[in-house]
């Protein structure tokens, strides 16, 4: 199903020009510096992930990009507006989730949506296809006369997604929008922003604090303080790190884990649920292994299992971290 029936006649922008365009852009809260320097782009169809993690500035980064909050210095460019001289231009183009997303309990679904349109612009004659629309859509097409109230927290995401895209925008700001949400509802609603990607070539630049999210977008730029560390697809993030990754099975992990650290040859050691992952220099994975089990029996621990794995994106930002 098509959302935008004029997504593929748009011939104004390229295909390489980005939509989103945020040069050096800066926001300070007094003495702090929530947002520093940060440049990030995002084409048609592209789903770019601000991930980092709790006081990093992506909130802030995606307040600046729909406009509602003051640049300090930077600029930033939707569409080829400027969000200074244009800002109502620039809104028009975005559909922005905010991480706490607010309905109105006591209306129904489909009253919701019909407010968010009617703020949003959309015409009297537009707004009911519309709707009906986006509903089905996200999922929520047998749910228009419930209550919001009564809805669970996934389906209330999915009618804050169907909210922002009400006037059909080009490009979507989603903040968080799953944190908290079940793990079912998290694949389901990461199914829809892929969708919108691909068929409607939305521009989606999405914040979250989980890597297996991060690893979903075509590229992330992960955030600290602020700043961005790091830029890339997640497969070039993961192939750019130095080492290879052994998974350790055993137990105790928290003594394994300091004989790990105490050998020549492993970088660092980190907790992966029941494992560990050590990231060793190139060539040294037999000697770790010989010498780690040996040492751990010594020690009154035991080591099931050695296993050369692919780096996960949290190996690449735990030795970023290190580094
Ligand atoms: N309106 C505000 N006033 C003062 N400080 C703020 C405000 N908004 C955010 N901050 C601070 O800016 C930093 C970045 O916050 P935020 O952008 O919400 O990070 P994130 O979304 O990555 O958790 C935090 O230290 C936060 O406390
Ligand atoms: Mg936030």
């Amino acid at each position: 199903m098509s959302l935008n029936a004029s997504a593929s006649d748009e011939t104004s922008i390229s295909e390489t020009t980005p939509i989103i365009h945020a040069v050096e852009i800066t926001k300070r809260f007094g003495d702090l510096c929530a947002v520093d320097r940060v440049s990030l782009t995002v084409k048609r169809g592209e789903i770019v992930g601000l991930v980092g993690p709790d006081g990093a500035g992506k909130t802030t980064t995606l307040r600046l990009i729909c406009g509602a909050l003051k640049l300090d210095e930077g600029q930033i460019r939707v569409g080829g507006y400027d969000i200074q001289r244009q800002t109502e231009e620039v809104r028009s183009q975005i559909g922005y989730l905010p991480q706490r997303f607010s309905l109105y309990e006591e209306l129904t679904v489909m009253e919701n949506i019909r407010f968010f349109a009617e703020t949003r612009g959309v015409r009297r004659e537009d707004w009911l296809p519309r709707c009906l629309k986006i509903l089905e859509f996200v999922g929520l097409a047998d749910f228009t006369e419930r209550l919001a109230g009564k809805l669970s927290g996934g389906m209330k995401q999915k009618l804050g997604l169907a909210a922002a895209l009400v006037h059909s925008p080009r490009v979507l700001l989603l903040d968080e929008p799953t944190t908290g949400v079940d793990p079912v509802t998290r694949q389901d609603f990461w199914q829809l922003i892929i969708r919108l990607a691909a068929q409607e070539q939305t521009a989606i630049l999405v914040s979250t604090p989980y890597m297996d999210e991060a690893s979903r977008c075509h590229r992330i730029h992960f955030m600290r303080q602020g700043k961005i560390l790091i830029e890339g697809a997640p497969a070039n993030l993961k192939a750019s790190l130095v080492g290879s990754i052994l998974e350790v099975k055993g137990e105790p992990l928290p003594l394994l884990r300091r004989l790990a650290l105490e050998e020549a040859g492993v970088l660092n050691a980190q907790r992966f649920g029941d494992r560990l992952h050590l990231r060793i220099a190139a060539g040294k994975g037999e000697e770790i292994c010989n010498r780690l089990r040996e040492r751990a029996e010594q020690a009154g621990g035991k080591i099931t299992r050695f296993r050369p794995v692919e780096a996960q994106l949290e190996d690449v930002f735990i030795a970023l971290l290190e580094g």
